[in-house]
């Protein structure tokens, strides 16, 4: 059976900083998301698949989100990581209506 998935109002535009990350919990699942300087707003899981590192405390690179342990990076979009042998993130769909933003969990 298809996982049924989840369009939750999270925050405010205004409530991410640009730049950086924040952590959030939908349910029981945390996730991090982003507002990069340019303005583009994706979310990804909240603890990096290495050794659970805070992503919601990293960097953005590019089009890639830096983890603060060990400097692993993430693709924003694929959540494909930079090293070998280690698991992709889940990406989380976003969406910018009205200043509001919204994710989509399963
Ligand atoms: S915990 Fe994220 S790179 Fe090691």
């Amino acid at each position: 059976m298809p996982a049924t998935l989840t369009r939750i109002p999270l925050c405010t535009l205004d409530d991410l900083p640009l730049g950086l990350g924040r952590a959030f919990k939908v349910g029981d699942t945390p996730i991090a998301v982003f507002q990069s300087r340019g303005g583009k707003v994706f979310a990804v899981d909240g603890f990096c698949p290495h050794k659970g590192g805070p992503l919601a405390d990293g960097m953005i690179a590019g089009d890639q989100v830096v983890c603060p342990y060990h400097a692993f990076r993430f693709h924003s979009d694929t959540g494909a990581c930079d090293q070998p042998g280690v698991c992709a993130l889940t990406t989380y769909p976003v969406e910018v209506v009205g200043g509001q933003v919204y994710v989509t969990v399963s």
